[in-house]
């Protein structure tokens, strides 16, 4: 807990006993994503290509009990037990998602992460993205800045798109998707110096957040995606829009966060 201290200096008791508990929730859940991913796993299919496994629910499950201690009575959005982001009451709601980068965790690819947010009416107040295989802990608060292991980060500071490392992602219902996908793709790759699918989106926003990737862009996704992920990139001086540039809420499926020099330019070509 040392490494969130320097974080909230400066923030109000209600943010500090908010991101304590975030954090508390994603160490403990991300130990036990390290212990099973060393064993063989249950996998379930949700969809064609979309899986869970056990540790998604194992994950999911301590979280929410460590929120529902803290937190008793809070309205939580979990991707694996309670989704119903299009019912979502206004007000303050916790933001869940227990494994992000599920197929990588299944494939033993150690690129996944766990992401929480808090919110209140769409907007996020807190959030934390640990990714368990580096032992990083990303977290922010709004106004606090945003913060990697007790270090302050910033967005980087690349301004042209041929000197940018930019990273995107594919929906489950790729096969919907296969034409747009592919086109934004096709505009982009030629632009910049390279393009990443790493395969998990919140860690993707976090790693725009400290400036290992320039710009990030995705369709379809969900709140549990993004919601941590967008406070660490706005609060990291990046900017998070819709792709022509609007004005943005984990509501909203697609995504652009870049640095502010290289956010219009990449805008141009998705
Ligand atoms: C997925 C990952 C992936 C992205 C998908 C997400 P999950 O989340 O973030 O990178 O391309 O759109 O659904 O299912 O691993 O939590
Ligand atoms: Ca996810
Ligand atoms: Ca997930």
């Amino acid at each position: 807990m040392k490494r969130i201290e320097k974080c909230l200096e400066g923030c109000g008791q209600d943010i500090a006993l908010l991101l304590r508990a975030a954090t508390i929730a994603a160490l403990e859940a991300g130990g036990i994503i390290r212990e099973m991913y060393e064993n063989p796993h249950q996998i379930r299919l949700k969809g064609a290509i979309d899986l869970v496994t056990e540790a998604d629910i194992a994950s999911e499950k301590a979280i929410l009990a460590i929120l529902a201690q803290r937190f008793p009575g809070s309205i939580v959005l979990a991707e694996e037990s309670s989704s119903d982001y299009e019912n979502i009451p206004a007000g303050p709601v916790w933001i869940v998602d227990p494994l992000d980068g599920t197929t990588n965790f299944a494939h033993g690819f150690p690129y996944f992460c766990v992401s929480i947010a808090y919110s209140v009416d769409k907007v996020s107040q807190v959030g934390v993205i640990y990714c368990p295989i580096l032992d990083e802990l990303f977290c922010a608060w709004q106004g606090g800045g945003a913060w990697l292991n007790g270090q302050r980060i910033n967005v980087s500071g690349r301004d042209s798109l041929i000197e940018s490392l930019v990273a995107t992602g594919f929906p489950y219902d790729i096969q919907d998707n296969l034409a747009q996908v592919m086109s934004q793709l096709h505009r982009v790759l030629p632009a910049v110096r390279d393009v990443r699918r790493a395969g998990a989106a919140a860690l993707d926003l976090a790693y725009v957040a400290c400036g290992r990737l320039d710009g990030f862009w995705e369709i379809n996704l969900k709140p549990w995606d993004t919601a941590a992920g967008q406070l660490l990139v706005e609060e990291a001086g990046g900017t998070v829009t819709d792709f022509k540039g609007g004005s943005w809420t984990p509501y909203v499926p697609e995504v652009l966060a870049a640095n502010g020099h290289i956010h219009s330019l990449l805008a141009e070509l998705i």
